[in-house]
């Protein structure tokens, strides 16, 4: 039986982060790879964790 492989989305939330549903292979800057289900990615820049979002867009008024 052959696997049917559903395609990465990358959804906007406004105000917030982007939501990536995969399953996906992040790659980080350090060459580290992590396959993910799915992640809320900061779009905001002002997360402490990036390249992961840790809410901090609603501490600063983040509205795009
Ligand atoms: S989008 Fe959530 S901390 Fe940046």
């Amino acid at each position: 039986m052959s696997e049917v492989k559903q395609p990465v989305t990358l959804k906007v939330l406004k105000g917030a982060p982007y939501l990536v549903k995969g399953p996906f292979t992040l790659i980080h800057a350090d060459g580290r790879e992590e396959t993910m289900e799915s992640a809320h990615l900061c779009r905001c820049g002002a997360s402490s964790n990036k390249p992961f979002c840790d809410g901090t867009h609603g501490k600063i008024g983040f509205e795009k």
